[in-house]
């Protein structure tokens, strides 16, 4: 049993981080500065939207494992460890802002105890050279004969999916130089049966930017293959298929669509891009990735636009507001741009989702809210289906058509079975869709032969 601080322990990867250490055994005590959320977690309520997350939150609190404060002279003194997971909001020119990270690792190094040891966990995104930052500013506070060591140690949990990322992760990577301090953090993960992968400060840091670029780029490569899909006549979901049947490309993060949101992959592209900007680099493939990304929502809008001969005063359905399903954050939402740019245009924009609801009166307040996706496409000339919850996918799709006074279906996930919605008496169309539109064009007109 180990004494654990998680420092930012209301947040996501805080509060995932506080629970799953607590079931693992260990004595847990979440820090965070939110007074009021520290109340309601010390109560057994989440704030947060997570598979799993409420029950193992009671479950630990009353084994006594697990307790929220806001107080840095309770939390820090006594334990061996103190995993730092404050949020790393971007700066409005893309870079990382690290006031949330500065002020705590200062609070951190004077609650350090003289005569003990502690290991900070940098579990927060940061630019690279970070952990060389936290270490300096713990080391200016501390008071002597406090001894500390940092370790790196990225996260790359997905929202809805923080236990199960934390409790079963593809690998851990741990990066630093204190052999002994690498060793305590690389026991504490034992039990999950990750591979560690153990480096330096600098590569650790740069890991969790990478992959989050990586995936980002592999969703603006298959939206770019869309456009030229519908351009050639093909269909991007067997474009995918086949692509991503060959195991070093892997199908994962191919789904074409309206592109990528949420509260990490835009921050974290951002910042990458500033941090090669910084290094005097040309970051053309990273500026690329974020410029096909806004134009997958541009033209998603275009072609209602196009389709309903302009959006002035027309009813548009909006299906899914969240960034993505199983979630109620519209942090950087595809759907809040779309809807955004909609109204811009004259349209009246309804709009269902099955959990952002609350966090939508407050965000988009001139959307109507809607209790179900029927209720949503009631009198609209087009419904636009911009997050993919599964349910969307086995709604009555006649019922639809009824409640509808138009009939455009603009699938922006390519979640539904376009002949379901076709039999329905309505008109679908996805994202990458080229031989759709080929054979309706040839439909129109069967004397021009294609590609003739
Ligand atoms: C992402 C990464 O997947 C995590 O590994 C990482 O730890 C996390 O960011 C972070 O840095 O904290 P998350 O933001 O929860 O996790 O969301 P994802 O499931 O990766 O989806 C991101 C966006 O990409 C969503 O808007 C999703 O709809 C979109 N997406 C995903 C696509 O458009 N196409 C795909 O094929 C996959």
């Amino acid at each position: 049993m180990t004494r654990i601080c998680v420092v930012g322990g209301g947040g996501y990867v805080g509060l995932g981080y506080a629970v799953a250490l607590a079931e693992l055994g260990h004595d847990v005590v979440g820090l965070d500065i939110a007074a009021g959320r520290v109340a309601l977690l010390n109560q057994g309520t989440s704030p947060i939207y997570e598979v799993g997350l409420p029950e193992m939150l009671r479950r630990n609190l009353d084994a006594a494992r697990l307790r929220f404060t806001t107080d840095y002279a309770e939390a820090v003194p006594g334990s061996d460890l103190v995993f730092l997971c404050t949020g790393t909001p971007s700066l409005s020119d893309g870079e990382a802002d690290l006031r949330q990270v500065r002020s705590a690792a200062a609070s951190i190094g004077m609650h350090l105890v003289p005569g003990t040891r502690t290991i900070i966990v940098n579990k927060s995104t940061m630019p690279v050279g970070t952990a060389d930052l936290v270490a300096g500013i713990v080391a200016e506070y501390a008071p002597e004969g406090a001894r500390f060591a940092v370790i790196s140690n990225p996260e790359f949990l997905r929202e809805g999916r923080v236990l199960h990322d934390i409790l079963r992760p593809d690998r851990v990577v741990l990066g630093g130089d204190d052999e002994e301090a690498l060793e305590i953090v690389a026991e504490l993960y034992g039990p999950l049966q990750a591979p560690i992968l153990r480096t330096d400060h600098r590569s650790a840091e740069l890991i969790k930017y990478a992959a989050n670029a990586f995936l980002a780029t592999k969703i603006s490569f298959i939206n770019d293959i869309a456009r030229l899909c519908e351009r050639l006549g093909a269909d991007v979901t067997d474009v995918a298929e086949g692509i991503g049947a060959d195991e070093r490309i892997g199908p994962r993060f191919l789904h074409a669509g309206i592109g990528f949101g949420g509260s990490c992959f835009p921050k974290d592209v951002g910042a990458l891009t500033r941090m090669a900007e910084g290094a005097g680099l040309h970051p053309g493939l990273l500026r690329a990735v974020m410029e096909i990304n806004r134009d997958a929502q541009r033209r998603f809008v275009a072609r209602a636009d196009e389709l309903l001969a302009g959006l002035d005063r027309r009813v548009i359905a909006i299906w899914g507001l969240a960034f993505k399903e199983g979630t109620d954050d519209l942090r950087e939402s595809p759907a809040v741009a779309i809807a955004e740019m909609l109204m811009e245009r004259g349209a009246i924009a309804r709009a269902h989702d099955p959990a952002a609801r609350e966090n939508a009166a407050r965000r988009l307040p001139r959307v109507i809210l809607c209790d179900s996706p029927v209720e949503a496409a009631t009198g609209a000339d087009a419904v636009m289906l911009c997050t993919p919850w599964p349910e969307y996918r086995d709604l009555d799709f006649t019922e639809v058509a009824r409640s509808m006074s138009g009939d455009i279906i603009l699938d922006g996930r390519n979640l539904l079975d376009a002949s379901h919605v076709a039999a329905a008496g309505l008109r679908y169309e996805g994202i990458g869709k080229g031989a759709d539109r080929a054979r309706a064009a040839d439909a129109a007109s069967p004397q021009v032969a294609r590609g003739a």
